[in-house]
């Protein structure tokens, strides 16, 4: 891939470092009585230049790794890998990642400038079954623990990551609202 130093990362120059937070917290379906676990996380951007695609779009690449760990036992229960994507001439972010469960999930949305602020920025990106963006995953989970919707938001500062997130699950014979939000620092 072409230029990881002279791409054009747009809003996503923000992100890249090391971040660790320790002020997560995961609500997640179990059969009987649903959970809520405090996390430690840690998550590592790094640039991986751009690319061209059809001869026409340009996308920069941020790849990252997240890692999080359950306060409870430190033990790791959540691990994803992805790229975040800046599409400039269409002023377009996507997230594109998957989870070791058998599931790929690819969102997008439109940047909004006008939210820049102070060097602050928001990305906002949503996935829903079926739709523009949206997801593949496994036949077990389609049958056992279908994934419908997904919505992230993402504030960015200097030195300050901090994110919400829902993702809608259609899981023992129920629709389930999976939600995750931590603050995370540089380091
Ligand atoms: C900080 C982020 C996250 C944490 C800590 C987390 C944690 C969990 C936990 C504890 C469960 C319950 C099942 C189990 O005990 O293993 C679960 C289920 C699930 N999660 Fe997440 N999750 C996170 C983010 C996500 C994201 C971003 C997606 C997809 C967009 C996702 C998709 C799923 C699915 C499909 C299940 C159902 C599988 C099952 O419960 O058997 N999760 N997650």
């Amino acid at each position: 891939m072409p230029n990881e130093k002279t791409a054009d990362y747009g809003p996503l120059n923000h992100l890249f470092g090391t971040w660790e937070g320790d002020k997560g917290e995961d609500f997640a379906p179990e059969p009987d009585e649903d959970a809520t676990s405090p996390y430690y996380e840690t998550i590592t951007f790094e640039r991986a230049g751009d690319v061209d695609n059809a001869d026409e779009q340009v996308l920069a690449i941020v790849r990252y790794h997240i890692s999080v760990r359950r306060k409870k036992n430190d033990e790791t229960f959540h691990d994803q890998v992805g790229y975040w994507l800046w599409d400039k001439e269409n002023q377009t972010i996507m997230h594109s990642f998957t989870i070791p469960r058998g599931l790929c999930v690819l969102a997008g949305g439109k940047f909004d400038a006008k939210k820049v602020n102070n060097s602050r920025i928001t990305l906002n990106v949503a996935a829903k079954l079926g739709e523009e963006w949206g997801f593949v995953q496994s036949p077990f989970m389609r049958d056992n623990a279908k994934t419908l919707e997904f919505t992230q938001k993402m504030i960015v500062t200097k030195d300050m990551l901090s994110y919400t997130q829902t993702t809608v699950l259609d899981i023992y014979g129920r629709i389930f609202n999976h939600t995750d939000f931590n603050t995370l620092r540089k380091v």
